[in-house]
């Protein structure tokens, strides 16, 4: 088979109707758009590398089980730069919304790099406004527990991150890792990014609102079993270090990243550790205004 004809496999389409769809490479299981009415929420470089090698360049790349540099294999881990199965091809709910299922379990290049069994299952679910998404993670070894991050590293398409605010991180202390890896407290009520910005925030709430995306319109992030949140842009600088980015494009896109980061995961033989992710594009349905 030729390189085209694989690139053509790999791509699986949840449509919902109404030019509402969600696009997942199976490498790495990134989603590498999300269209709501037509108009995309989500950022990929246009120097994006799709070769089946390298990470995707924007989208929603799954980290795990390793997030940041990693001595014993690739920066933020394999699943990334895996490729994955599809266990449930996108199928119609009875109410209108499309589900589809993917699934990694260890395989010889895995365990080459982190010698443990495990078998992760991701189920995303596009609704009219909303992309869920549920994680489950198993360890099926007899007596080994193993320890883990995982993140889902959310890039959003933004017109302009200098306008953008995120709620939620007023009180949290948080990594900087601009600075050393200095610890810090978050004093502001919302949160804006002017210049390179790379953090963790610890313990975060379940809940952020992020303003100013496309079309002016604001975007929750519901996430379950994530305490940390990330928030990341490279700037000037640091763009023009990533080959896979262009100069000019850290003012359109806005990493918001739910992860567990800051204290890994621990997976005891025989259970299965849960998180969960709710993307939803409004306007102003609820009382919180901003
Ligand atoms: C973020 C990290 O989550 O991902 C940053 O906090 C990192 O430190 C960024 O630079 C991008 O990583 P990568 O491996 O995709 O270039």
């Amino acid at each position: 088979t030729t390189a085209a004809a694989v690139a053509a496999t790999s791509v699986v389409v949840l449509d919902r109707g109404n030019n509402t769809t969600c696009t997942i490479n199976l490498h790495g299981a990134t989603v590498v758009s999300w269209r709501v009415n037509n108009q995309e929420q989500l950022f990929v470089s246009k120097l994006a590398s799709f070769d089946g090698k390298k990470a995707i360049r924007g989208g929603i790349p799954f980290v795990f089980p390793q997030f940041g540099p990693w001595s014993f294999g690739p920066q933020h881990g394999f699943a990334r730069i895996t490729r994955w199965h599809l266990d449930r091809a996108p199928e119609r709910l009875h109410n209108g919304d499309v589900e589809a299922i993917f699934s990694l379990m260890d395989n010889e290049f895995t365990r080459s790099i982190w010698n443990y069994q495990f078998r992760i299952t991701y189920r995303l679910i596009l609704r009219e406004k909303e992309l869920h998404f549920h994680i489950g993670v198993y360890n099926p070894s007899k007596d080994l527990s193993f320890t883990f991050n995982m993140l889902l590293h959310t890039y959003l398409k933004v017109p302009d991150v200098r306008r953008c605010q995120i709620t939620g991180l007023q009180g949290c202390h948080f990594i900087d890792k601009t600075r050393e890896g200095a610890l810090y407290q978050e004093g502001r009520e919302v949160v804006t990014v002017n210049e390179w910005t790379d953090r963790i925030y610890q313990h975060t709430p379940q809940e952020h609102v992020i303003t100013n995306v496309v079309s002016g319109r604001k975007m929750r992030l519901h996430k379950y079993n994530f305490p940390d949140t990330v928030i990341w842009n490279p700037w000037i600088d640091r763009s023009r270090e990533m080959s896979d980015f262009g100069d000019d494009e850290f003012p359109n896109m806005l990493c918001v990243e739910a992860g567990n980061v800051s204290s890994p995961v621990i997976l005891l033989p025989g259970t299965c550790f849960e998180a969960s992710q709710i993307l939803q594009q409004f306007k102003c349905p609820y009382n919180l205004q901003l």
